[in-house]
């Protein structure tokens, strides 16, 4: 249908009904319904005021040391958050971890994948909120919600190949570590290994 034909007949074609917005829906991630609950935590959507429970994280080199981010400002971290707080296409699920009425992390579940029916999952726990298991609480629900709520048939992580509390995280999680690629990681001036660790469906389930 030319412009000039859609001026004279009007829409929608019979494509664009049929054919156009069924790929669309089925294309267009459906939110869940906010906050995810855990026994200890809440996760949310980010909201502008959360930057500043990230900047003191953000600004140091050894928390940032296997991020593939460099330290970032105040600015820079403000910048990072007001980009999260839009949802965009749905397609990027950034999460704020709340403990106890405070920002203790974030997570966050990248759809991808032809019908977007992977995902890829990521972490950060602030410094002072670490080894209280927080991580691994918030990233079970990242996983359920990827899995029961998106369908997803496989999820990832990948990481520095020197990030040992990440990598443990995701043996915590029963995640496989299924490639150790060299040297592909461009991170603060040097190219390191990666891991890439998975899980799919079914072994979410039977876990
Ligand atoms: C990667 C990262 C999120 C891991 O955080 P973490 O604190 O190790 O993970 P958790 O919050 O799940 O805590 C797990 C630890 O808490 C302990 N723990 C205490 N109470 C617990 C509980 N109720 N449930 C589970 N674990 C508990 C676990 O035994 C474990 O301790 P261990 O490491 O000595 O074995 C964190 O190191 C981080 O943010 N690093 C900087 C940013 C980064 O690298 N992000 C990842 C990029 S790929």
């Amino acid at each position: 249908m030319t412009a000039y034909d859609r001026l004279r007949f009007g829409g929608p074609t019979v494509r664009e009904t049929w054919v156009d917005a069924p790929r669309r829906e089925f294309l267009t991630p459906a939110p869940p319904v906010w906050p995810l609950l855990t026994e200890r935590l809440t996760l949310r959507p980010f909201e502008i005021g959360d930057a500043a429970a990230f900047v003191d994280a953000w600004a140091s080199e050894e928390w940032t040391s296997l991020l593939l981010s460099r330290p970032m400002n105040p600015a820079e971290v403000a910048e990072l958050v007001r980009r999260r707080t839009d949802p965009g296409d749905g397609e990027f699920i950034g999460l704020a971890v709340v403990h106890d009425g405070q920002v203790v992390g974030d997570s966050m579940l990248h759809l991808q994948g032809t019908g977007l029916s992977e995902g890829e999952i990521g972490w950060t726990i602030l410094p002072q909120h670490a080894a209280r298991g927080f991580a691994t609480e918030a990233a079970r629900a990242v996983l359920r919600l990827g899995f029961e709520h998106y369908g997803l048939r496989r999820v990832v992580a990948n990481l520095d190949a020197r990030n040992d509390r990440s990598a443990a995280l995701c043996e915590r999680l029963g995640m496989r570590r299924e490639t150790h690629r060299l040297g592909d990681f461009w991170s603060k001036g040097a190219w390191t290994d990666s891991f890439e660790y998975a899980l799919l469906a079914d072994e979410w389930r039977a876990w």
